[in-house]
């Protein structure tokens, strides 16, 4: 490739890579058992597997020998073994059993690679780089917090992840979602920005105002919905978004950026009951019961907006497949700061 083609591919984000070096969201918690389950992220395939002491451990996919995936096979105790012939590999990535050595055999040294993994906050946190992790998960404080009610929805796209944070940091497509009541004339404020974030401010109005018990049915009755304005904050903390909506919102977007053209992201809504200080009173294991009893409050309203969004970023995608050169018109300058940063962090990677 010619110097020149290679300057335009890399100053267009929709080809960027990732910075592996950060903790990016490969499952929920409760979606890896004893059973392997297969994931991936960007391009590379991993087995994750809980060990018989319920601790998680992430491997490259792919058995040694014949080069079909451990996923497809079982976990023996603290070993994945793979579904073929029975080769058993250990959580370093070690080949610890062969079945039918020959005597004047030995276990041949065909280590596969491991990936650090970290199960936090009821998600499963992986860090694909090539060196040792030098920096934190994000985390999701309000996941255990007992004044926090979870909704979780799974976005599943095939577009390139940068269409998606682009539309989670422009908050003028509630033009997109207004038959859901989302949110309504944003207006940008501000943007502050560094070499790991973007944090952009805008006003909104909201429709939804958690004050009392019954307001959480504001979720499902539109009826009982009022107006009114509030901060709108949203954060590319890279690789993840974070937003808030006045005190009573906030929405993370965990990535895992699949490949070129494929994302997956779990979207988590949190409705606050922090303006509730007499059910602050009440026993914890009340306080964890009305917390789990409300979890996916907002499932219908997150589903809603998922839909909405993915349909729009899989025609961008497509879109840009068929005519690579056109150029878009982007009017909201916060979303200029967003690709500096995913072209910076790729740089660094
Ligand atoms: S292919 Fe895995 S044990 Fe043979
Ligand atoms: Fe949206």
């Amino acid at each position: 490739m010619s110097s020149l083609s290679q300057a335009v591919q890399n100053s267009d984000v929709r080809q960027l890579g990732i910075n592996p070096n950060h903790w990016y969201v490969v499952a929920l918690s409760s979606e890896v058992t004893n059973k392997p389950m297969g994931v991936t992220i960007w391009q590379q395939a991993i087995a994750l597997y809980r060990d018989s002491t319920g601790k998680i451990h992430a491997l490259e996919d792919r058995c040694p020998h014949r080069q079909v995936k451990l996923s497809h096979g079982q976990v023996m105790g603290n070993e994945l073994e793979c579904a073929y012939h029975g080769w058993r590999f250990n959580s370093g990535g070690e080949c610890a059993v062969v079945p039918h050595l020959a005597e004047n055999q030995k276990l041949p040294n065909c280590k596969i690679r491991r990936y650090p993994v970290k199960e936090q906050d009821g998600f499963i946190w992986l860090f694909p780089g090539n060196v040792e992790p030098s920096v934190e998960p994000l985390g999701l404080p309000e996941w255990e917090h007992l004044n926090y009610i979870a909704t979780v929805s799974v976005i599943n796209c095939n577009a390139h992840y940068s269409y998606l944070i682009e539309n989670l940091m422009d908050m003028y497509h509630g033009h997109l979602h207004q038959d859901l009541q989302a949110w309504a004339e944003a207006s940008l404020q501000d943007i502050d920005e560094d070499n790991n974030r973007v944090d952009a401010h805008y006003v909104a109005q909201s429709y939804y105002k958690i004050d009392k018990i019954w307001s959480i049915s504001q979720l499902f009755i539109p009826a009982l919905r009022r107006l009114h304005l509030e901060p709108l904050d949203v954060s590319y903390i890279y690789p993840h978004w974070v937003s808030t909506l006045g005190k009573d919102f906030k929405i993370y977007c965990l990535l895992c950026p699949v490949n070129e053209t494929q994302t997956k992201a779990y979207l988590i809504h949190f409705t606050s009951l922090n303006a509730f200080w007499r059910l602050h009173k009440l026993p914890v294991w009340f306080r964890r019961f009305v917390k789990n009893s409300l979890f996916g409050a907002a499932q219908k309203l997150l589903d809603g907006l998922v839909v909405q969004d993915v349909q729009m970023i899989e025609e961008e995608q497509q879109a840009y497949l068929q005519n690579p050169q056109r150029r878009n018109y982007e009017l909201n300058r916060a979303l200029v700061s967003v690709q500096r940063l995913m072209k910076s962090q790729v740089d660094l990677g």
